[in-house]
């Protein structure tokens, strides 16, 4: 299973059929995911369609719902953690979407996200139809290795990673948008921070470390944490 190479080919799929997921799969792999802080309790459940309030105009045969603790950053330690996930299940075949909208009927108070899944033919795409911001926009100078973060999916598109050069590796913030955006997506961009700082780990395996300095807020940023690649 290679996981990077899902990074340059996965889309978010909004098209299923109703083929069975062997959901072992699921259990087995997410022993072996790698969290931001293990400090953060999170658990997982999988939901058939008729348990979810789809509010989406699409839907999926099944959902995963999503729960946390909430300590500081839990929002990017589960899109850190279950953007794994989703490139294991591509590299199986099968799609995947982040779903804000979407909740489970039922559901406690450490509900997070849902991530729509199945069995589907429309999971993947070619490099050049990826929508996404220059390399100069999400970084103090234009670098490739960061990719693997620019090619990462979030909420409405929005992309608000921010990757400044530090001796080794990056320091990384996310956008302060103004007050009407930061209504919509306040709960989602950290996620989606989460998903990216993901891409960089699974791009780099065996260097990732990810660590909180004290370092100061830039202008327009807010500083999330800092990662060794
Ligand atoms: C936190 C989060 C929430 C999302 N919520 C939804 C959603 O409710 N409905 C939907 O169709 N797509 C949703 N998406 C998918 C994004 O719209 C999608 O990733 C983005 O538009 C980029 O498209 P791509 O992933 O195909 O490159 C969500 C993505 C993230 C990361």
């Amino acid at each position: 299973m290679n996981l990077e190479e899902q990074i340059y080919i996965r889309k978010s799929c909004r098209n299923y059929s109703d083929g069975a997921v062997d959901m072992d799969l699921i259990h087995k792999f997410m022993e072996s995911a790698k969290s931001l802080n293990n400090e953060i309790n999170c658990y997982w459940e999988i939901l058939t369609r008729d348990k979810v309030a789809v509010r989406n105009s699409w839907s999926a045969p099944y959902y995963l719902a999503i729960y946390s603790e909430k300590k500081d950053n839990y929002l990017t330690n589960i899109g850190f953690i279950f953007q794994q996930l989703c490139l294991c299940l591509q590299s199986m075949g099968i799609g995947s979407c982040w779903v804000g909208l979407d909740v489970p009927k039922r559901k406690n108070s450490e509900f997070v996200i849902a991530i729509a899944f199945g069995m589907s033919r429309d999971i993947s795409r070619d490099l050049s139809e990826f929508k996404r911001k220059e390399l100069s926009e999400i970084s103090d100078f234009e670098d490739e290795k960061l990719i693997p973060a620019q090619l990462a999916p979030s909420a409405i598109n929005s992309q608000p990673w921010y990757f400044k050069h530090s001796n080794v590796g990056f320091d990384v913030y996310q956008i302060k948008h103004n007050i009407l955006k930061r209504q919509i997506l306040k709960r989602w961009n950290p996620i989606d921070v989460g998903i990216a700082l993901a891409h960089m780990y699974v791009a780099n395996k065996h260097s990732f470390e990810f660590e909180i300095k004290d370092n100061e807020n830039i202008k327009g940023y807010s500083y999330i944490g800092s990662i060794k690649i």
